[in-house]
């Protein structure tokens, strides 16, 4: 569910016709609706009523501050993965008893940075991680909360780039090897064990990845129980699907059903870090056509949006669905491309799109997870703005970067001078 909708043959972002954004913006622009993004996060939290958990949002799937604002004003937490993304959440206003940090090259300043920021924990991916934490915790006498981040070697059944919980992966640390850290971790001076983590991909369709998960977690729970290890968090990181196209993704509902069935009997709180499902559908990137090209062998839609500014297309051979902003009844089977300089520079190839002809507006549907955040200036192109809509009011949460923003910091060399 999202709030672009054609009203009277317009696409409207909640009560804002996009054709008033563009007026005021240009193109290309990412949209965020507000409205959708309060549902998701609702949505999610009603699913998991009855257990005590908490929702960290993903930050790299959306990182504008406007965003991680209302999370943290809906009582949300955050899910980050480096220093950078702490620094905006602190900025925006999260809790940082509600910030987790994952990732497996966390670097000796963004663990001094998060200890000094108090959050809540690291979730921790290898015994040297472990140990350089407890060293800087410390030095700076305090003690850090940890929890070990599992790789309980599940198929998600996704995308190969974007699946984590496999052996071969480089994420978590082996469920073998586990329990003998968590001894190392209990036995260290400056380390507070308060939970285990997983995450095992992102954009699952398929359910019982998540329940096999929830049943090794409870399996090394109760193995650490034995032990005299137990802690209050159970961490089930993120991965949730949504439909991009067909994917039929099991609902928040149906989500939270199967993973309060196989935590039954346990006594933990639960964090979900969620990002694609919060904010995916949320957001929409809206391009202009410059150019109709007519090849022997095929149509090229020619748009002023790139994979600089949106690069799921080109990089996971991600579908997007595209739509135009004036509600059109034909279809034209065409490659819709950016103008950067490489053949992989597309956001559909070989299908039907709108019948789009130069100057009308298109706009790349579910941009707003993974959209921005992986944006670049590739080509030497200033970023686009970023909107945020709330009913009929709508405000640039992130000017379009500028030719000198981007040279900032840049300079010749005095010998070139
Ligand atoms: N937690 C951790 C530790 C993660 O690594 C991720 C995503 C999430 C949570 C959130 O997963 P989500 O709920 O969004 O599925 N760029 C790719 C997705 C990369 C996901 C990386 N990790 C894409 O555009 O499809």
């Amino acid at each position: 569910m999202n709030e672009f909708n054609y009203k009277n043959g317009q696409l409207y972002a909640e009560d804002c016709p996009v054709v008033d954004i563009i007026a005021e913006v240009g193109t290309p622009v990412y949209i965020y609706s507000q409205k959708t993004l309060e549902r998701h996060y609702q949505v999610f939290d009603q699913a998991f009523q009855g257990i005590d958990h908490l929702i960290c949002f993903s930050v790299k799937s959306n990182s504008n501050l406007a965003v991680l604002r209302l999370f943290a004003q809906l009582g949300g937490g955050a899910d980050i993965v480096s220093g950078g993304e702490l620094f905006r959440c602190l900025k925006a206003g999260m809790e940082p008893r509600r910030i987790v940090f994952s990732g497996v090259g966390k670097t000796d300043r963004e663990i001094s940075f998060a200890l000094d920021a108090g959050i809540m924990m690291f979730n921790v991916e290898s015994e040297m991680e472990l140990r350089l934490i407890n060293r800087i915790a410390s030095e700076k006498g305090k003690k850090a909360s940890i929890a070990i981040r599992v790789n309980p070697d599940i198929d998600p059944k996704t995308h190969p780039y974007i699946s984590t919980g496999l052996k071969k992966n480089k994420f978590g640390v082996d469920m073998d090897q586990a329990v003998a850290l968590y001894q190392v971790a209990i036995e260290m001076p400056s380390i507070e064990v308060l939970g285990v983590d997983c995450h095992i991909g992102s954009q699952l369709i398929d359910i019982s990845p998540f329940r096999e998960t929830v049943l090794k977690l409870k399996e090394i729970v109760r193995k650490l129980g034995t032990l005299g290890i137990s802690f209050q968090w159970v961490d089930l990181g993120g991965g949730l699907g949504i439909t991009y196209k067909d994917e039929k993704p099991p609902t928040p509902d149906e989500y939270a059903n199967a993973i309060k069935e196989a935590a039954a009997g346990m006594s933990q709180s639960f964090i979900f870090e969620p990002g694609r499902v919060m904010s995916a559908s949320a957001g929409i990137l809206v391009t202009r056509v410059l150019y109709v090209k007519h090849g022997t062998e095929k149509t090229f839609i020619i748009v002023d949006a790139g994979m600089n500014d949106l690069i799921r297309p080109s990089l996971y051979g991600a579908y997007q669905e595209i739509k135009s902003v004036k509600e059109m009844a034909k279809g034209v089977v065409a490659d819709v491309v950016g103008p950067i300089c490489e053949s992989g520079d597309f956001f559909s190839k070989n299908r039907e799109v709108p019948d789009a002809k130069q100057g009308d507006l298109l706009c790349v549907m579910n941009a707003g997870a993974y959209g921005f955040t992986m944006s670049s200036n590739y080509n030497s192109r200033p970023r686009p703005p970023e909107v945020f809509v709330n009913g009929d009011h709508f405000e640039v949460v992130r000017p379009r970067e500028t030719y000198e923003d981007l040279m900032r910091g840049e300079k010749i060399p005095s010998w070139l001078e």
